[in-house]
């Protein structure tokens, strides 16, 4: 592994650990609840991140390019919800990356999908470009509407991510989340998924963290919170500062903002 990949890699994790702000979810689901105006946003919420994720369009138009944090690129795409989202091709070269000054570029892969094998070939192709550059490649374990969230298959698609050469993987929790991370020799986040409770959303964090994960790239769960900033805080707390569930959600509490009457 090159200095500069490992660079990248260190860029993006504080102590072994990370909170990535995932926003990039417009690449295949337009205007997302809580992302109408991206900068809008994220505006009080990057100083909480370690990295932001998202695409190449968001980032040159809502981000100052002042602005220091850590970049994820998702460099994937090409579908969108009204169609099969697992055919998705490269949608953001490296090239484009380092010129955007990108930390890692992210991709999807759909293990078990009608697009199995191209999306695992896109993953193979931003390796093996990235390699040559120095550029970090995250792996994301797409899971189709119709597939299981189990061990059994974020197992599977954790390992042929680390075994084409991505230098992080991203999945969901898991009954048995052990199993995944003792198959995957990368490090792994979790994405938070559909928009939960608050305190569950933190439970999830916190249970994913104490099994291995080395942190989230967490979007929905904080972006469409009542209390966006409140929240990203009590997910570092978890994340970062060992904070148990119910420290955590005092964090939440905490910041969140009064009733109007
Ligand atoms: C898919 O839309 C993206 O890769 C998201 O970045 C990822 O799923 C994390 O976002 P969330 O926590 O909302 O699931």
């Amino acid at each position: 592994m090159s200095w500069g990949l490992q660079n990248r890699v260190s860029r993006l994790m504080k102590g072994g650990r990370t909170v990535m702000l995932a926003i990039d979810h417009g690449y295949f689901q337009g205007p997302t609840t809580g992302l109408e105006n991206p900068r809008k946003t994220i505006t009080s919420l990057l100083q909480y991140a370690d990295s932001l994720m998202l695409t190449r369009g968001i980032l040159r138009t809502s981000v100052d390019p002042g602005e220091s944090l850590p970049i994820v690129l998702r460099a994937s795409g090409g579908t969108s919800i009204l169609k099969e989202l697992s055919d998705e091709v490269v949608t953001t070269s490296i090239e484009e990356a380092l010129r955007l000054n990108a930390s890692a570029v992210a991709v999807s892969v759909f293990v078990g999908s009608p697009n199995e094998r191209q999306t695992l070939a896109n993953l193979a192709e931003l390796v093996n470009e990235g390699e040559r550059y120095g550029m970090p490649v995250l792996a994301v374990t797409a899971v189709g509407r119709e597939m299981a969230r189990d061990a059994r298959y974020l197992g599977l698609a954790c390992r042929i991510s680390a075994e084409l050469g991505a230098s992080i993987v991203k999945t969901y929790y898991c009954e048995d989340f052990r199993k995944v991370i003792d198959g995957c020799p990368v490090p792994v986040i979790i994405a938070g998924g559909k928009k939960l409770p608050e305190r569950e959303a933190l439970q999830l964090a916190h249970d994913a963290t104490s099994e291995g994960a080395v942190g989230v790239d967490m979007g929905r769960n904080i972006f469409q919170s009542s209390n966006p900033a409140g929240m990203i805080k009590a997910v570092r707390g978890v994340v970062h500062d060992g904070k148990s569930v119910d420290e955590a959600f005092r964090i939440f509490e905490k910041e969140k903002p009064p009733r109007a009457e």
